[in-house]
């Protein structure tokens, strides 16, 4: 397919690549998607569940969705788009950036190291009573659970709707994707802000931008090549094209 082979051409000759990825890049690792199918769990919608409102009213209910979530993501590994990017990234070096709006941390588990995690991550914890994050792997966590330092109830450390992101790590977003010669925009739907505003901004700023979904995306029209397909099929084809 031309649009692969323009791509792969484009990527080899950056030398600053700034990726954007979303659920759709860990949807063949076995994690569902926010908007496609599996994404419910006992009926609710992620946007009933993922928000301090959710969390200030019922703390149990949010917990054993998350509990639920955990114990899916830790059966999953990392798959061949995840490697890609590995790879990408010792190709570029200082000039690859990886920004992601997952939480299941595979982009890590994959071996990727330059990560700007927007969204935080899932097997981080965060105590709304004295403030204090740590990593938690735990499977068996109780719904809630609470803190190990002062007892009190602790939340995910990860960004639910309605909140603001880190305001470091959003900016060292922007300066990603404006400083970028090539934007990468993988498995994303492009409709969560301000993620989604990543893309224009990059575009605005000068950035050749693929995409790569499965489906057409509000970006679609805006990016400069928009492949249509799997991300683990077709990514390690397009970095490792000489
Ligand atoms: P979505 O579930 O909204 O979108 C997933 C996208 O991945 C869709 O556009 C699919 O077409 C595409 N897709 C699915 N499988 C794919 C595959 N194998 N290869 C390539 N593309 C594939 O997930 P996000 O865009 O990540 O926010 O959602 C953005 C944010 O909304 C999430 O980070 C989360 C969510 O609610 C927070 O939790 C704050």
């Amino acid at each position: 397919m031309e649009s692969l082979r323009e791509a792969a051409r484009v990527l080899r000759n950056a030398g600053r690549v700034s990726v954007l990825t979303g659920a759709g890049i860990s949807a063949e690792s076995g994690v569902p998607t926010f908007r496609g199918p599996g994404g419910l769990w006992e009926n609710y919608r992620p946007e009933e569940l993922a928000t301090p409102e959710a969390f200030a009213r019922d703390p149990a209910l949010v917990w054993r969705w998350y509990n639920w979530r955990r114990g899916l993501i830790a059966r999953c590994r990392p798959n061949p788009a995840h490697m890609a990017l590995v790879e990408l990234e010792k190709a570029k070096g200082e000039g690859f950036t990886l920004i992601t709006q997952n939480v299941d941390g595979l982009h890590e588990a994959a071996g990727s190291r330059r990560i700007l995690e927007l969204h935080g991550n899932i097997w981080r914890v965060r105590c709304t009573a004295c403030g204090v994050r740590y990593t938690e792997r735990s499977l068996e966590l109780p719904a809630p659970p609470s803190c190990r330092e002062c007892g009190g109830l602790v939340r995910p450390d990860v960004v639910w709707f309605g909140e603001a992101l880190d305001p470091q790590v959003l900016a060292k977003a922007w300066e990603a994707a404006q400083d970028a010669e090539v934007m990468l925009v993988i498995g994303t739907s492009a409709v969560v802000h301000p993620a989604a505003s990543l893309v224009p901004a990059a575009k605005a700023a000068g950035a050749f931008v693929i995409e790569l979904n499965l489906e057409p995306t509000a970006h679609s029209e805006l990016v400069d090549i928009s492949i249509r397909g799997k991300a683990g099929e077709l990514l390690p084809g397009i970095v490792a094209a000489k």
